[in-house]
């Protein structure tokens, strides 16, 4: 079973995949660590990410050590990820292990989530099940707020909010695989829901969907 979860940033895909990813004994890739290992590679090598050769010659040196780190959790790190990610070069040099991962899951797992912004439109259009995961603006910049804070960073929840916003509005209009929800995902607004009650949800639409295949789950 292939699960592509997208949507913007702080909305939830992360939690829900993780949780998705556990009932049913599938591997995860977080596919927005791919975006921000290329943005901690050009910071270290002081590369500029607006040049699409240097950003594209940085996401193709990682490995999978690189996925790893507590500098992927950055905010600044977070932006500087949606910059380099307008670059059809860097797309292009993180599809392949993407739809690897899909294709062979590791650690003999039955299948796989991704969760990112482009799985279900470009990396995995075949993917079994797909969802679209979204919740207001402001919600989601409380969230991420509430993140950092449990973090022991501290931030300005109206900057939150706003560099959340600078973030979607480079995701939805970028040329290259724009953040959209493909027709066949299912949308799931979790404005007013808590994570319980989002994984639920996403589990019987998991469930009707495999039903109406004629696969058992
Ligand atoms: O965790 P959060 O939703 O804030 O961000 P993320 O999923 O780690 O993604 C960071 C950035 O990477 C996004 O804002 C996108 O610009 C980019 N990204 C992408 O373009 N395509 C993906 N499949 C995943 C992330």
């Amino acid at each position: 079973m292939v699960i592509a979860i997208d949507g913007p940033a702080a909305a939830g895909k992360g939690t829900l995949a993780r949780r998705l990813a556990e009932q049913f004994g599938l591997a995860h890739l977080d596919t927005g660590l791919l975006y921000r290992a290329t943005a901690v590679r050009l910071l270290l090598d002081g590369g500029d990410p607006n040049s699409e050769l240097t950003a594209s010659a940085a996401a193709r040196s990682l490995s999978t050590n690189d996925l790893r780190g507590p500098e992927l959790l950055d905010e600044q790190v977070a932006r500087l990820a949606s910059v380099v990610a307008v670059h059809d070069g860097v797309r292009a040099a993180l599809l392949d292990f993407q739809r690897s991962f899909a294709a062979s899951p590791p650690n003999g797992a039955r299948g796989a989530v991704l969760d990112g912004r482009d799985i279900g439109s470009v990396i995995l259009p075949d993917a079994d099940i797909k969802i679209f995961v979204t919740a207001s603006s402001e919600v989601r910049a409380e969230r991420r707020y509430q993140e950092l804070r449990a973090r022991g960073v501290h931030s300005i929840k109206s900057l939150v909010l706003k560099k959340i916003q600078e973030r979607d509005e480079r995701d939805r209009h970028r040329e290259v695989a724009p953040m959209v929800p493909v027709e066949d995902a299912f949308l799931l607004d979790t404005t007013n829901m808590d994570a319980d009650a989002a994984f639920e949800a996403a589990y019987e639409f998991v469930m009707l969907r495999q039903t109406s295949n004629g696969r058992n789950v």
